[in-house]
């Protein structure tokens, strides 16, 4: 019997509450299966230990973190610590330090799941964003200069290489190959951003010659928020900057039932370093606490690991087992229209699972 070892970082806020479900779900998968069980090592970093401690994580925290299978991550931010400082210093030091370079976050309607576009089934909205997750805007390079002064002023700089930029859209296509999927689409803002978006274009542009059987295109940014609105069923595979992605795959998780319901992987392909797998909302300081947070999103994440570690069955089950839930809509948390809560969700799911739909 094959153990995983899995660092299990909960966070703050519901970040806690809902990695709980994701945990009692996991265990509730390896007891099924029989053939592979989890260790899970709690750490304790986020916001409320940077407050005891002034330190987000530990000074050798990444390497605490190498030798681990996977990385399960709630969320971090806390309203009493600036979020600049408290993901930095932890969610982004984890993505850029192990070189979790793709962050792969469907945007999925699944079935039962509410969509506020009209007209819009799950067939028509069912595609993969894949963000570059090392680099670009969130490089956290720039100068501040004559602060507090009338003629301040800063530069917020991005860095694009080419090896990132390559083996993002490289990593789409090949997505795109691998999971049957037929477009690959580009988004950037070329027009405004002279610089980075242009040359983005440019690799882009190269690459897809080298995948004449996918087919690719470009949006603007712009455009391609539009186009995820009225018209998604255009979309199949999306490759996007750091920042772009970041904004796009809320703007996903609104079409696809909300922010409950979405969730993604943090990906070092090469698996040099361990991957993260996370749900992609906050720390929603305005519900946490009071038990009503939705875990379908964390437990999606789950559904990443579990996928990553070569039990895509598994990813397949737990997608299919969301999909009773939504469509039974007996266990619902009050985002969703229900009144259970968020354990009462984890519940649920783990009969599902345990009685086979
Ligand atoms: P958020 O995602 O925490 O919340 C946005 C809205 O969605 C809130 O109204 C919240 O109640 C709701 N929501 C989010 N997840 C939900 C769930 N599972 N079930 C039901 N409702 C849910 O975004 P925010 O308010 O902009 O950020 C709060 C804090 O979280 C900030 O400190 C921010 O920097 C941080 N943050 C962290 C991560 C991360 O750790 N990966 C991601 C995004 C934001
Ligand atoms: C996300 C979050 C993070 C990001 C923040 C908290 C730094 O919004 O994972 O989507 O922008 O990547
Ligand atoms: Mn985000």
């Amino acid at each position: 019997m094959k153990t995983y070892q899995i660092a299990v970082i909960p966070g703050d806020g519901i970040g806690k509450e809902v990695v709980a479900e994701g945990v009692k779900v996991l265990k509730k998968i390896a007891e099924l299966d029989k053939n592979f069980d989890f260790n899970f090592d709690y750490f304790p970093w986020g916001c409320e230990y940077y407050l005891k401690t002034k330190k987000m994580m530990d000074d050798d925290g990444l390497e605490q973190l190498r030798k681990y299978d996977a990385i399960y991550l709630g969320a971090v931010g806390f309203p009493t610590v600036p979020d600049h400082l408290s993901l930095r210093e932890l969610l982004l030091k984890i993505r850029t330090g192990f070189d979790q370079y793709v962050n792969l976050r469907p945007v999925k309607l699944l079935k039962g799941a509410p969509c506020p576009l009209k007209g819009k089934e799950p067939k028509d909205i069912d595609f993969v964003v894949i963000r570059e997750n090392s680099e670009g805007e969130y490089a956290g390079l720039g100068e501040w200069h004559n602060k507090g002064q009338s003629d301040e002023f800063v530069y917020q700089t991005g860095k694009f290489t080419r090896k990132g930029v390559e083996r993002i859209i490289r990593y789409a296509f090949e997505l795109a190959r691998r999971e049957g999927r037929h477009k690959v689409t580009s988004v950037t803002k070329g027009n405004a951003l002279n610089y980075s978006m242009v040359f983005w274009d440019q690799v882009f542009h190269e690459v897809a010659k080298e995948y004449p059987d996918i087919e690719s295109n470009q949006l603007m940014v712009d455009a391609a928020s539009m186009t995820m609105v009225l018209r998604p069923e255009t979309l199949d595979v999306v490759v996007t900057s750091n920042l772009f992605g970041d904004i796009l795959t809320d703007l996903g998780a609104a079409i696809a039932g909300g922010m409950g319901l979405a969730a993604g992987d943090n990906l070092n392909p090469e698996k040099k370093y361990p991957s993260m797998f996370e749900s992609i909302h906050g720390s929603a300081p305005d519900i946490a606490g009071k038990g009503i947070a939705n875990p379908i999103a964390q437990i999606w994440a789950a559904g990443g690991l579990l996928r990553h570690l070569g039990y895509v069955n598994w990813y397949n089950k737990l997608i299919e087992s969301f999909e009773t839930l939504l469509t039974e809509k007996k266990v619902l948390t009050p985002d969703l229209g229900g009144k259970c809560s968020t354990s009462d969700v984890g519940d649920e799911l783990c009969r599902i699972l345990e009685r086979g739909f």
